[in-house]
């Protein structure tokens, strides 16, 4: 194919993501283009990145192909809701390949469409409210990131209760924001698995709140509602839970969530966490890994990864058998680790996170909140 036939082709063909790489020549290493609203208006991010910088316009779709600079590049990505292709240039020109994603693969042996528990065309019509999906239930170009999110995350945790018989069951969002997630779980136990569910989402924001409420009463959610707390300070769920889920809850509320499940021997937990600044900022050089904290940019990562290293510990300290799993794939979220976790009530001690904090002298709110008397 040559450039022209592959731009007609992206003009054609609606764009998830489109990823240039493998640089021939010109400035960029990499350019990549991604749907996303603003103000209310479905744009296309063009993010093009040299060495050293990373440069983001947002244009109409069509301004965004014409800037692709595809000759540049020996490899191009092309991502739509049910199909990848993949470009890499040839003797004459590129080479078009389709390459099966994860959102609905064909099998090879079958050639049937794999099912997901939420499925583009399935009529959940709250998915059409919260801008999921649109009124032909097609997944909205820019929530195809949180899309994946919430499908990936029930899925985990249908692989707990597929085989389950329970009747009832109680479970806490931690910083349920819009509560995408929080409406397919309920969905998932109520309408498919036909589980008696009582579900609460705390947030701190009322009018997110408000508006969750509203639609639950809207479409009869009857066992879901939202409060608004600070899940930091506030009185929570005084009853027995048995599940506590909490996805990109900022910072430390994650350990809040976590503090919670493990004081009210919550059986599961499904956590994400999002951005972790608190080790960041008190960590100092003393030992063996100094190296990993002389430039900023590793230092946050190391100190994001041994946050949640440390929360795994201190579940598993704490009787919980811990996985830490990727969650969905760095391009849907690079706050991509989930710890899922259930209660198993193997102890072990504190110990060995003690002598850590000790040695590098950070803090660590989870480890606080769970040895505080
Ligand atoms: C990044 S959003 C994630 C929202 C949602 N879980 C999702 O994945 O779409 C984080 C949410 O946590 C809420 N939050 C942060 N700190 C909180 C706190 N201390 N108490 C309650 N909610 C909090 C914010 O208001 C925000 O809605």
């Amino acid at each position: 194919m040559t450039v022209d036939e592959i731009k007609k082709f992206f003009i054609e063909n609606e764009a998830l993501k489109i990823v240039l790489s493998d640089k021939i020549v010109g400035d960029y290493n990499k350019i990549s283009l991604r749907p996303v609203l603003v103000q209310n208006k479905l744009l296309f991010q063009l993010e093009r990145a040299t060495k050293t910088q990373v440069f983001h316009e947002n244009l109409p779709y069509l301004d965004a192909i014409n800037k692709l600079e595809i000759e540049n590049f020996k490899q191009i990505l092309f991502e739509m809701p049910k199909k990848t292709y993949v470009f890499s240039i040839a003797k004459n020109g590129y080479r078009k390949k389709i390459k099966a994603n994860n959102l609905t693969m064909v099998s090879a042996e079958h050639n049937k469409t794999k099912k997901y528990l939420l499925n583009e065309g399935d009529d959940v019509p709250i998915m059409q409210e919260l801008g999921i999906f649109t009124k032909e239930n097609k997944i909205v170009a820019s929530m195809y990131d949180k899309f994946k999110q919430i499908n990936r995350f029930v899925e985990i945790i249908d692989d707990e209760f597929k085989a389950s018989n329970l009747k009832e069951i109680t479970i806490l969002n931690f910083g349920a924001g819009k509560s995408y997630l929080t409406f397919l779980i309920y969905h998932y136990f109520v309408n498919i698995k036909k589980i008696k569910a009582t579900i609460i989402g705390y947030d701190i924001k009322k009018d997110v709140v408000e508006n969750c409420n509203r639609l639950a009463q809207k479409y009869g959610y009857v066992g879901l509602k939202f409060i608004v707390s600070d899940v930091s300070k506030d009185k929570l769920f005084e009853g027995k839970i048995d599940m506590v889920v909490s996805l990109h809850a900022c910072d430390t509320a994650t350990d809040y969530a976590l503090n919670f499940a493990i004081k009210n021997k919550a059986k599961y937990i499904f956590s994400v966490p999002c951005c972790q600044h608190e080790i960041n900022l008190s960590i100092k050089k003393g030992g063996d890994y100094d190296i990993l904290l002389t430039d900023g940019l590793i230092k946050e990562r190391f100190s994001a990864l041994s946050t949640d290293s440390i929360r795994a510990e201190i579940l598993r300290a704490c009787g919980y058998s811990v996985d830490v799993i990727e969650f969905v794939d760095f391009s849907h979220s690079p706050k991509n680790i989930m710890l899922r976790c259930k209660l198993t009530k193997q102890q072990k001690n504190l110990e060995n996170i003690k002598n850590l904090m000790k040695k590098y002298n950070f803090s660590q709110k989870l480890y606080d909140l769970i040895t505080k008397k």
